[in-house]
Formats: C-alpha cells, structure tokens, sequence
C-alpha cells in the first residue's frame, strides 16, 4: 500500500483563526480537507469561496473540498477559482456522476466519490475508474465530532480489493470519527487518506495530534 497521507479538517478549527490554524501544522500534513455544506443535501452550512480563496492566499497546501451539495456541478467553475486541487462529490446526489466527473478535469480539477455510511460499494463501483479518489464516511455527513462508525470499514475492504484487482490509482480515503483508536483499524482494511478534524484541531497541540495520528497508523502496516 502507498504511504498513509493525513488530511486535517478544517470543520474543526477556530473559524476566527483558520489561517493561523492551517498555518501552525502545514509543514505536518499532506492535504487540508474542506467541508462545504449547502444547508439542503446536509441540515448545515459551512463555508464557501471566500473562505476558501483567502486561505489560498495563505498557504499552498493541496485543498481537498468535499461537497455536501445537492448540485455539485454549479460550483466546480468557483472552487477551481478560488483554489481547490480536488472536488470529491457524494454518489447519493446522482445516478451517474460522469458529466460532473469530466467537466472536474477539463476545469483542472481532481476529482473523487463520495459514500455515505447507508451506501453500499456497488452504488459507486461502475464510477470507481472516473475517480482519483473515493472517500469512505465513517460517520453521517453533515457535523464534525461524531463516533466513528466500524460497521462501514467491510465497504473499504470491498473497495481496496476492487481498486488493487484492476489496478487503479485512486486513493482510499476515510472521514468521520478519526483518532489513535480508530486510524489504525481503517489503515488495516485498506484506507490510504485520514480525515481527521476533532482529533487535530481540537487539540491543545495540533502538531503532536498529527504526528500520534501518523505514527498510530504506521504502528499497523
Ligand atoms: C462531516 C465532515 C467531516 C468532519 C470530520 O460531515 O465530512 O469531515 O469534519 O470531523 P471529525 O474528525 O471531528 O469526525
Ligand atoms: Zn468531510
């Protein structure tokens, strides 16, 4: 397996310091993950475009922005500008997500599924090959600080088989409920990318929570 990359969520973090807050552990990490929620495909609303081009500005860190939107395809244009690397966009919004995978890289955008905890692998297996990555949710979408929850981590092991049988390169990434505890779990049934955010920023020392997350996760390999 490919090394384990770390993707702190900004959902966590003081929303009147984010520069700072990215700024303190960017040198520790390998993306930063961003929630946008549209208060319709998820009870809540998050943040948006300027947020995310005034961190731009701040740091040149791989922004990974995962939609919780009804209609992805209307903000592709608008992440790309503000700064995003990669758009990931849940299953559950359309039957088939090709149009919206394509327009993504024509745009320069990577581009990856997303599956809600209700969701099986077969809902997103024929749309695997369209993908760089497919995140996993260990919790249900919509709020951070939520248990982990074990009962998805058959659906990744369905899905590193799947990836590795037709030798794809799309990562496996996992968000929801991530700590020390249940990291290592994941890594073992095949995750390659930790979305972690109540266990990082929420942390009286960001940095260390990010290094215990790493070397927790390479305890298993
Ligand atoms: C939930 C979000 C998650 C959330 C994870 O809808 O997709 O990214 O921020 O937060 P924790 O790590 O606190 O479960
Ligand atoms: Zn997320």
């Amino acid at each position: 397996m490919k090394p384990a990359r770390i993707a702190p969520s900004l959902l966590a973090a003081d929303f009147a310091h984010l520069g700072d807050a990215v700024g303190r552990i960017e040198a520790e990490i390998d993306m930063l993950h961003v929630d946008i929620m549209d208060g319709h495909f998820v009870p809540n609303i998050s943040l948006g475009m300027p947020v995310i081009a005034s961190l731009r500005a701040a740091t040149s860190v791989y922004f990974d922005c995962h939609l919780m939107t009804t209609n992805p395809d209307a903000y592709l244009e608008d992440l790309k500008a503000a700064g995003a690397d990669l758009v990931t966009m849940h299953i559950e919004v359309t039957p088939n997500p090709t149009r919206v995978a394509k327009k993504a890289r024509e745009i320069g955008l990577d581009f990856g599924l997303v599956l809600s905890p209700s969701t099986p692998f077969a809902g997103v297996e024929p749309f695997v090959e369209l993908t760089d990555l497919l995140l996993v949710m260990s919790v249900h979408p919509g709020f951070g600080g939520q248990s982990f929850m074990p009962e998805v981590l058959p659906k990744v092991e369905s899905a590193r088989k799947f990836i590795d049988s037709h030798a794809l390169p799309v990562d496996i990434q996992i968000d929801g409920g991530i700590t020390v505890q249940t990291a290592p779990l994941a890594r073992q049934a095949g995750v390659d990318v930790f979305v972690a955010g109540t266990a990082i920023f929420r942390d009286p020392d960001p940095v260390g929570a990010v290094r215990r997350l790493r070397n927790a996760i390479e305890a298993v390999e």
